[in-house]
């Protein structure tokens, strides 16, 4: 009852603002199937960000991702339903921290992960997301990087492309804490279930594993796979709505949370529509650097 009170003011107030809602895969299903406009993995939030019709983009994911769509979309509002939804690998590198890195290591080029703030980004050469970190490695046709600030996705990404990855032990909160012993105890109680991990995850959980992709990649793989059981090493959300968008198949879910993209509710949303907050603005003194290195990432093809 509440929701769909909630659900049907969201739809009116996104009407009369002329706004959409773009969606992180990890937001609950009544966010991401009932009120979003633009459901995705970063990289496509990022790409869709660019072509944006509406006056106001509504981020309904964390912090990072809000700052990406209003680098793409400088003269559209930008709101977070909540200014907190942070992202523990944003948190885990200051612009400062790059800049020291960059003297230790001159003229190695600096990948950034876009879950960093748009400060990191402007010390960078170039960002990538989990959907497209092989492609812009390679593309810069170098033998060595300095890929920051996820380190497991760095080890995870040298193990594919042999590119020797500097990193920084950055962590995904949630992500680091999955184990390669919890993968083979839910093989021996799930005989048949297809695991699939988010490299985000330790590369010892990644060597267990059927495959490993971005949020968007997993859920591509499972539209084509013929497993009557899949784990979802990654947020619980994530299984959630493909639960709902695939009812024939058992999601065995541990439930690891993202305390920063629960943050983000449909009330939060309805009340950032009526107040127009919190808008995201990013400092002219660094926007256009990180904006180029976010417009580097969406050019390689
Ligand atoms: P994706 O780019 O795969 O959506 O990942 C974003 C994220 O925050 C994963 O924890
Ligand atoms: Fe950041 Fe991990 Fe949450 Fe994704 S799941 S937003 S990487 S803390």
């Amino acid at each position: 009852q509440g929701f769909a009170q909630d659900i049907e003011e969201i739809l009116a107030l996104k009407k009369a603002h002329n706004a959409i809602i773009l969606a992180h895969n990890y937001q609950t299903p009544e966010i991401f199937h009932c009120v979003s406009d633009i459901r995705g993995d970063s990289l496509q939030l990022a790409r869709d960000a660019q072509n944006v019709e509406a006056d106001v983009i509504i981020m309904a994911g964390v912090h990072f991702m809000a700052e990406t769509a209003k680098l793409l979309n400088p003269h559209k509002k930008v709101l977070i339903p909540d200014m907190a939804a942070g992202c523990s690998l944003a948190e885990s590198i200051t612009a400062e921290d790059v800049r020291t890195l960059k003297a230790q290591y001159p003229g190695v080029p600096v990948v950034t992960y876009v879950n960093t703030s748009a400060a990191v980004k402007a010390e960078s050469d170039i960002c990538c997301t989990s959907g497209n970190a092989k492609k812009i490695v390679e593309s810069l046709g170098v033998e060595r990087v300095i890929m920051i600030p996820d380190e497991y996705l760095a080890q995870n990404i040298q193990k594919e492309t042999g590119i020797e990855m500097l990193t920084w032990p950055g962590h995904c909160e949630v992500h680091e804490q999955f184990s390669a012993h919890e993968v083979r105890h839910y093989r021996l109680a799930n005989p048949g279930v297809e695991v699939l991990a988010h490299p985000e995850c330790p590369p010892e959980v990644v060597a267990e594993v059927d495959f490993s992709g971005s949020t968007a990649r997993m859920g591509e793989y499972i539209a084509h796979s013929q497993a009557q059981q899949i784990l979802l090493l990654t947020e619980c959300s994530m299984s959630d709505n493909l639960a709902a968008q695939y009812p024939t198949i058992e999601f065995v879910r541990p439930c690891n949370l993202c305390p920063h993209m629960k943050r983000i509710t449909l009330s939060g949303l309805k009340k950032a529509l009526q107040s127009m907050t919190h808008e995201v603005t990013i400092p002219a003194q660094y926007a256009p650097r990180a904006r180029q290195a976010v417009e580097r990432m969406l050019a390689v093809q």
